[in-house]
Formats: structure tokens, sequence, C-alpha cells
């Protein structure tokens, strides 16, 4: 297994890999200091979106190695805006500073970290390009739930029961080349599907975060997750515009992408927001536990076959990260 992440970044911890003393011990006795406002609410929220930015990063990491070193996916993807290997690649990088800031932000509260590479065994696509190292996530067949795209263009709040329709409907469908010989309009549908994942996936951290900051007592975690928070809708704005440009094209095998509707529209419609009373206001929604907390989004993450093959042990670190973030509350 790589020992270096993005652009050769070292994955492991600055601070776990220093020995004890020098800048490590300082960095210790600062953290400690800062510690004592953290709560056990604070540190499991921050476990599990730790845990949650290893997932994005690894698939992130997928896309950038065949964007960039696989001809034909560079050609279809580049073909919906040129700036799609340098925008693939920049988010990759986003969510590797996110899970290795996490890590060492807990080892420097002397908090517990997450640590998910045991289950990088997930296999890697046999495509020109990719790497042939061991996977968090499946990207070879996946359900796309599109439908944030309506979301965002109408006055709707899923928070006030709203609910919105897929702009195209991707079942079981790889966003990523499993092989050399697709025809130009496979590719090209691949690609797609590609974009609208991207989508799909910076949309829920751009809900998370804010659900997320309702539950932190700590002012410190709270400037935390409203930064990274922050990043994740940045990621999504960026998206949703090349959503707007994806091209209509017929995979002749079964995938059906229109011209997108409303292509343009994509800064977030004001909509409902704490009051129907209220005027509407541009937000990221639903930031309703319910709808978006963690165990919704571990929940949402597989029902798209993100984790197709992962082992149980898997699911049960998950799954318990998930429910301790959302038991967590804000002490005041
Ligand atoms: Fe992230
Ligand atoms: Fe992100």
């Amino acid at each position: 297994m790589s020992t270096t992440g993005t652009n050769g970044m070292p994955r492991r911890s600055f601070i776990t890999t220093m020995a004890v003393g020098g800048v490590g011990a300082s960095l210790a006795a600062a953290g400690s200091a800062r510690a004592a406002g953290i709560t056990p609410g604070d540190a499991a929220i921050l476990r599990f979106v730790a845990a949650i930015e290893q997932v994005e990063w690894d698939l992130w990491q997928q896309y950038a190695e065949l964007v960039n070193n696989n001809p034909a996916f560079n050609k279809a993807m580049t073909s919906i805006d040129p700036d799609m290997a340098a925008y693939v690649q920049q988010n990759t990088n986003d969510e590797f500073s996110h899970q290795a800031f996490l890590n060492d932000y807990l080892i420097s509260l002397n908090l517990e970290p997450v640590d998910l590479d045991p289950f990088r065994n997930l296999p890697s696509s046999p495509a020109t390009g990719a790497e042939q190292v061991g996977r968090l996530t499946n990207l070879m067949n996946l359900n796309v739930d599109t439908s944030w795209y309506f979301r965002y263009r109408s006055s709707g709040n899923p928070d006030f029961g709203n609910s919105f329709g897929q702009v195209v409907k991707i079942v079981n469908r790889p966003s990523i080349p499993l092989r050399d010989n697709y025809t130009a309009n496979q590719i090209l549908a691949i690609a797609n599907t590609a974009v609208l994942h991207f989508s799909t996936v910076e949309q829920g951290g751009t809900s998370l975060y804010p659900e997320l900051s309702l539950k932190a007592t700590s002012l410190e975690v709270l400037r935390v997750l409203a930064g990274i928070g922050s990043s994740e809708a940045w990621h999504f704005a960026i998206w949703d515009d090349d959503a707007g440009n994806l091209p209509a094209v017929n995979s002749g095998d079964g995938l059906v992408f229109p011209p997108p509707p409303q292509a343009n529209k994509v800064f977030p419609t004001p909509c409902t927001f704490i009051s129907p009373t209220l005027p509407r206001c541009a937000v990221a929604r639903p930031t309703n536990p319910a709808l978006n907390g963690p165990k919704a989004v571990v929940k949402f993450f597989t029902q798209m076959n993100l984790f197709s093959g992962q082992v149980s042990g898997f699911f049960t670190t998950l799954n318990q990260l998930a429910a301790a973030a959302e038991a967590a509350q804000r002490q005041i």
C-alpha cells in the first residue's frame, strides 16, 4: 500500500510519526489546553467526519487517477469542462487535507484518530490509468440520487417535507471506466455519471456540516466544522455548474441523459427556512438530522452502492462512529 497520498503528501499523520518530544510535545501541550473545552459529543463528531473524509478522499483519488491517466475518460470529461482534470485534482487534494487535518486535530487533543486503512480491500478498476491498490469505495455499480438538482433549483426544502424527482435515473452504473474499449457514447455516459456523482457526494457534505455544527459545544470544534463545511459547498457549486453542462447522450446500453433543464440556475434558489412565515432564504438544505445526520449519511452512501463488497467490520465501524456522532448534543 502506498505511504504517500495525493501529490506525494504523506498519508500518515505528521504528529503520530514524530517522536515524543520537540515540536510534538509542544503541540500536545497546546492541544491539552484546548482539549479542556471538548465534550465527548464533540469528539464523536470529529471522529465521524474524519471517517467520512477518508471515504471522500478514497473516491476522489480514484476519479483523479482516471481523469488524469485514462485518455478516453480524460477526453470525455474534458469535453464537459476543459478545466475538469484540474478541478478533480483540486477536489481530491481538498479531501486529502480534510481527513489529514481532522485526524491530526484529534491527536493534538489527545483524542483517538480514525483509521479506515484496514478496509482498503475493494478492487481498483482494471482500466488504463487506475493504480492497482486496495480501495475503500466502489464506483463500479452506483445508484446516483440526482434529486439535489431540482431541490436547489426550486424553492422547496426537504426540512419542510418537500421532495424532488430525478434529473436522470442512474441505477447500477459505473462512474469510472472499467475497461478500455468503450464507444464514444458509452464513455461520455460514464463521464456524465461521474459529474452527477461528484455533485451528489458534495451536496451531502454541504448539508452534513451545518447539521453537525448544531451539535458542537466547543467553539473551536464549531470553527473546524464551519470551515470545512463551507469548502464542501464550494465543491458542490462547481459540480452543480458542470451538471448543467452535461451533454445529452444515449449510452446505447440503457442510460439516456436528456439535455439538463434549468441549466444555468446554479445558485441556491431561496427556499423556506426556519419557518414558512419568514421570507425565503438561499441556504444549504436539508440540515435536519433525520434527513442528513450521520446515520442518514451512512445509509445514503450504502444505498448508493458506494460500499458494495465491503466487509461487515467496515459497516460496524462506520455505523458505530455515526451512532456516536448522532447522539452528540450541544452542552451549554
Ligand atoms: Fe471533504
Ligand atoms: Fe468535498
